[in-house]
């Protein structure tokens, strides 16, 4: 092997600040040592070295390819617009035909291969679609003149490549490829024409570029038609790219592209026959179908943010947009599902006793029952404590309904008690006005992840219970709180209550999807909870309740009788409630970093109220002395009648900055079906109403980084604010 077997070829681009330059040069990168020739648009893209060119300078031309002395040239470089060109005739003149020839004057000069991107514009008009190569030429338009003047110079060189194309693809500049220009305008909620009646066979530039380089590898020459291999209308086209994104394909309109008065001219079959270089490849291309595809799976994996350079979000705000809450799956979290999936036991298995210890571990709460939602274990936890018609249990209107259907689907009645002005929780003075000698349980929820005052909570309550002579249960809702502190004790160790539950949603603390545990320190009642999870069914001999039925009748006096191996039994009226085995897997995985997804979320809280403490019209969250939050939501209370700008307002706008926040929550008894089944009103707790109307929770979750906290202050600041006081 020699040094020039070592040494990358050099490879010279020009047009690199335009779609296909800069993505051939994001792809190449590490095949070649590139130079990219850009003009107007400066650009500076990592692992590659670029320069400002004027094409239409041969001395300008002659000076760079001597300085680099390319192996290779791959000329992007031309006005591509082709209205623009069309009364821009010298210009277009000038960049695509001269620019060419002296491009290519030094190609010949040093040697370099050639590779000239052309367009499918050439062709003659025709029914038939698609177009091998060998069709006759004709240029409908000035741009396409111009392309092919440049094909003629570029053939000029005896090994020159000419790619006959059309393509779509992330662009690094604001200047948008049909598919992305779909995006912008449908993600803004705006109409737009599709033509039904102009065909073409677009390729993804990245698949292009991997053509392209096969190309150069294997010495191609000549004249070859690339692109996908199939072809359809660009309305269709327009409707595949707004399935893809999930885009209102209701606003695209289907018109002829004659009735779209364009300057220039254009031709409707557009297809390109590419089995010519397929064959000589040796490989099939794409169909367009596939491009689109590849062109969303490259979204998705983040490949536009780093061509647009952290400019996505700005152009795409509705695409890449801060979420006000998610999930933080990791490569560890990935890998223990799949292992579950290749293991004997899907669900029932082993992995659920795991994960169960795991939160029992960290709670220090005795027993643990792992199912598959919040909903779900606060359903059985209010079916453990009894609770059933003409029973009222007390809780906060400041949360998920479900804190409170969880009391309806036992028969009981819902209670609402006002909320602490200052923590936003239940206050416990306001239960203490509630309590009747109906009160079966108490519901407080831990909102945001700060603790209730449970010390107070759970003495008041002792002290109703004996004035009324009867048992009030005391379930914590601590769907927000995993993870919380509450005078030195994990939120979930039921040191002050009989169980506490869990959520495991996407936007909490871990997750396993979907799924929630109920804790407990009375083996009774987890016992309960156990048939309730699973049908109400046991298996365990030692709690059957037809003994004669379970076992084999004893042969010899003294046997040990036989349990019937296929028999279970059915005590209760239970749910089949259970969570499976790939998502206590998860579970488990996730819970190993809880400390780690805490400590980021506080991080983030602290920057949030440094940046809002001191801001008019904003009161950040109010932290009790007695616990620890971990923060599962960063609520920020505004002054709105004094803003310029509504909730409503504030919100759309703040999407505009791709930040997306919610509101939580809506009183639950303004609900209709509350108002409707239990008669409650507007006005019902006031303090919650005062809270609802002025809250917003900001984005929080462990994998923002420092960029997505900075924009999100950055918007709220400039958003927030006040009327001006006169
Ligand atoms: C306070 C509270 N309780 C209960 C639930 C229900 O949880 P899940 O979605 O796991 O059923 C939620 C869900 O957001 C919640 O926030």
């Amino acid at each position: 092997m020699t040094m020039k077997d070592i040494v990358k070829k050099r490879l010279l681009i020009t047009g690199v600040s335009g779609l296909l330059g800069n993505n051939l040069a994001y792809c190449l990168k590490n095949t070649y040592d590139i130079l990219g020739l850009y003009n107007a648009h400066g650009v500076e893209i990592e692992g590659i070295k670029t320069r400002k060119i004027e094409l239409t300078s041969e001395t300008a031309v002659e000076k760079i390819i001597e300085e680099f002395d390319p192996d290779i040239i791959i000329h992007c470089a031309a006005i591509s617009d082709v209205d623009f060109c069309e009364d821009h005739q010298d210009l277009a003149q000038q960049v695509n035909v001269s620019g060419t020839r002296f491009l290519v004057n030094q190609a010949l000069k040093n040697g370099a291969k050639f590779v000239y991107i052309s367009t499918d514009l050439l062709y003659g008009d025709s029914p038939k679609n698609p177009l091998p190569e060998d069709f006759p030429v004709h240029p409908t338009n000035y741009y396409a003149l111009t392309k092919y003047q440049g094909e003629r110079e570029a053939a000029r060189v005896p090994e020159a490549l000419i790619l006959r194309t059309n393509l779509f693809g992330w662009n690094i500049q604001n200047k948008f490829s049909l598919a992305e220009w779909v995006i912008h305008e449908l993600s803004a909620g705006k109409r737009i024409q599709g033509f039904q009646d102009t065909y073409f066979s677009s390729i993804y530039t990245f698949e292009l570029a991997r053509i392209i380089d096969q190309a150069i590898e294997k010495d191609l020459k000549g004249i070859y038609n690339c692109g996908s291999s199939t072809f359809m209308s660009k309305n269709e086209f327009a409707r595949r790219i707004a399935d893809y994104f999930q885009l209102n394909k209701s606003c695209i309109q289907a018109i002829s592209i004659d009735q779209a008065h364009l300057k220039a001219p254009r031709r409707k079959n557009l297809g390109l026959d590419v089995r010519k270089m397929e064959a000589a490849l040796g490989r099939a291309f794409p169909t367009l179908e596939e491009s689109i595809e590849k062109f969303y799976d490259d979204y998705q994996k983040g490949i536009p943010g780093i061509i647009k350079q952290n400019n996505f979000r700005k152009i795409f705000p509705v695409l890449d947009h801060i979420p006000y809450g998610r999930q933080s799956i990791m490569q560890e979290d990935i890998q223990a599902v799949v292992d579950v999936l290749k293991s004997n036991y899907l669900t029932q298995g082993p992995k659920i006793p795991e994960f169960e210890n795991g939160l029992r571990d960290i709670t220090t709460a005795r027993h643990c029952v792992a199912v598959n939602s919040a909903t779900s274990a606060l359903h059985i936890a209010c079916l453990a404590a009894d609770i059933g018609p003409g029973d009222e249990v007390i809780t906060t209107p400041i949360t998920f309904v479900a804190s409170a259907n969880c009391i309806v689907y036992c028969g009981g009645k819902p209670v609402f008690a006002d909320i602490d002005a200052r923590t936003y929780n239940i206050s416990t003075q306001e239960i203490e006005k509630k309590i009747t000698e109906r009160t079966k349980a108490v519901i407080p929820v831990h909102f945001a992840g700060q603790s209730c005052d449970m010390d107070a909570i759970r003495d008041m309550i002792r002290v109703k219970e004996r004035a009324y002579g009867h048992r009030i249960y005391l379930i914590e809702d601590a769907c927000h709180a995993l993870g919380s502190f509450y005078k030195n004790t994990r939120v979930g160790s039921c040191a002050y209550s009989d169980m506490t539950t869990l959520s495991f949603h996407p936007v909490k603390h871990i997750t396993t999807g979907e799924g929630g545990a109920v804790l407990t320190n009375d083996k009774g009642v987890w016992r309960k909870l156990c048939y309730l999870r699973s049908h109400g069914i046991t298996s365990d001999p030692e709690e059957f309740v037809h003994k004669d039925t379970a076992f084999e009748p004893a042969q010899e006096k003294g046997e040990v009788p036989v349990k019937r191996p296929w028999y279970y039994e059915q005590t209760y009226l239970g749910f089949n409630y259970r969570i499976t085995d790939m998502q206590c897997a998860l579970g488990s995985s996730q819970l190993k970093k809880l400390d780690q997804f805490r400590q980021r979320r506080r991080e983030i809280v602290n920057a949030y109220n440094e940046a809002f403490a001191r801001t008019d019209g904003l009161t950040i969250p109010y932290e009790a002395d007695a616990g620890d939050s971990n923060f599962h939501l960063y609520v920020l209370l505004f002054d709105f009648e004094n803003m310029e700008l509504n909730r409503t307002q504030l919100m759309l706008k703040l999407r505009e900055y791709g930040v997306y926040s919610q509101v939580h929550y809506i009183p639950v008894y303004t609900q209709p079906f509350y108002q409707k089944t239990f008669a409650t009103r507007w006005g019902d707790c006031p303090e919650a109403e005062h809270y609802y109307h002025r809250c917003l929770s900001l984005p929080l979750y462990s994998s923002m980084t420092d960029d997505d906290v900075g924009q999100v202050i950055t918007a709220i600041r400039k958003l927030a604010r006040m009327r001006s006081r006169v």
